[in-house]
């Protein structure tokens, strides 16, 4: 029985983050409780939808309901809201990821496509530097598109556009590989938000949209070179599933990202911010988007969420290394990082 115990800890420890030996645990764990005692437990267990208390099956639904009643105001909401800092600490963190032509990056909670566009934009500013110092070399953002005028544009599924190095008419002559950008999101609203910016600004053919849970991602493991999250992680009801499911689909040696709301220290600076949050942004909520209730959700959703440290050890547990943070405008957001190694 020790024996047994000891198995299932290692286990625990060294794979937790593969489905494969979830199951193992699974079935060793059938020996030392019964099935019928942990589905009572897990139906019984709550969480917090901002500062109420509910049934964990509540959850992903109500949080759907808000990006649902918010979608078609959300990003001004968002300039509105932080005076346009949430551009500069997207930026920041498009800086921080600071990716090569060549990267497949999966965008998880992507909603309206902030963190895509940036990203499009930054790799194209790289391949044109490449370009220019060597001359002839030839990048694609999109593994799909090539020379030939489209005459039936095809989009791609996720699916299709993960496995193009195997296709014939996008294989990279010169051996380099192509850059592409998923951003997957649960709310279909937020998505469709998406999709009519990416047109406005001609980048509906670089960007792939797939709606999908971050616990449950709909990729293949070691499938991508970068995952980002950008304030969306404290959304999800079981963080740890979806770290786990970032750690799945990244390949050795990938990136976790999080952007998130965190923890200010400072005294001073955190009664202002607490201040601003409470009385300001549900105000701003009702007059711009008539959504109170969503915008209250979203401060109280901040003060939920683990501070800086407890979450970098959330995600050293998910099985990441290297993990660590930078904290931005006195921590009301921070930069969470890890690797795949
Ligand atoms: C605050 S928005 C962030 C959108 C975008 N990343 C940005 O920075 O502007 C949060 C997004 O998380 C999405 N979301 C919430 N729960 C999710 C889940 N379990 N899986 C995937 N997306 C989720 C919402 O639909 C929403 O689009």
């Amino acid at each position: 029985m020790a024996a047994l115990r000891r198995v299932s800890v290692h286990l625990g420890r060294v794979c937790r983050c593969s489905n494969r030996i979830i199951v193992s645990r699974r079935n060793l764990s059938e020996q030392t409780s019964s099935d019928e005692s942990d589905k009572k437990e897990s139906t019984e267990r709550s969480t917090h939808f901002g500062f109420e208390s509910i049934n964990e099956s509540e959850k992903t639904g109500k949080v759907h309901e808000v990006f649902s009643n918010v979608a078609s105001k959300y990003d001004v909401m968002n300039d509105a809201m932080s005076l346009g800092v949430h551009r500069l600490w997207k930026d920041r963190f498009m800086q921080v990821l600071d990716p090569l032509p060549g990267t497949r990056l999966l965008d998880v909670a992507g909603g309206t496509g902030d963190i895509a566009f940036r990203f499009i934009n930054w790799v194209k500013e790289k391949e044109q530097q490449q370009r220019k110092a060597t001359p002839g070399a030839e990048f694609r953002l999109n593994p799909l598109e090539t020379d030939e005028p489209a005459s039936t544009p095809e989009f791609p599924s996720a699916e299709d556009y993960l496995n193009t190095e195997q296709r014939a008419d996008t294989s990279d002559t010169d051996g380099k590989k192509d850059s592409k950008v998923i951003v997957c999101d649960i709310n279909q609203s937020m998505l469709e938000v998406g999709k009519e910016r990416a047109k406005k600004l001609e980048l509906e053919d670089d960007v792939v949209w797939v709606t999908g849970n971050a616990e449950e991602l709909p990729f293949p493991d070691n499938s991508v070179d970068a995952y980002t999250i950008a304030f969306g992680i404290r959304n999800v009801t079981h963080i740890e599933k979806a770290l786990c499911e970032a750690y799945r689909v990244l390949t050795p040696g990938g990136r976790f990202l999080c952007l998130e709301f965190s923890q200010v220290s400072n005294p001073l600076i955190s009664s202002v911010y607490d201040l601003y949050s409470f009385q300001v942004i549900p105000v701003l909520g009702e007059l711009i988007a008539s959504d109170w209730k969503s915008y209250q959700y979203l401060v109280e959703s901040i003060r939920k969420f683990p501070n800086q440290e407890e979450f970098a050890e959330m995600i050293r547990e998910a099985g990441f290394r290297m993990v660590s943070y930078d904290n931005l405008t006195s921590g009301v957001a921070a930069i969470h990082s890890g690797f795949k190694i």
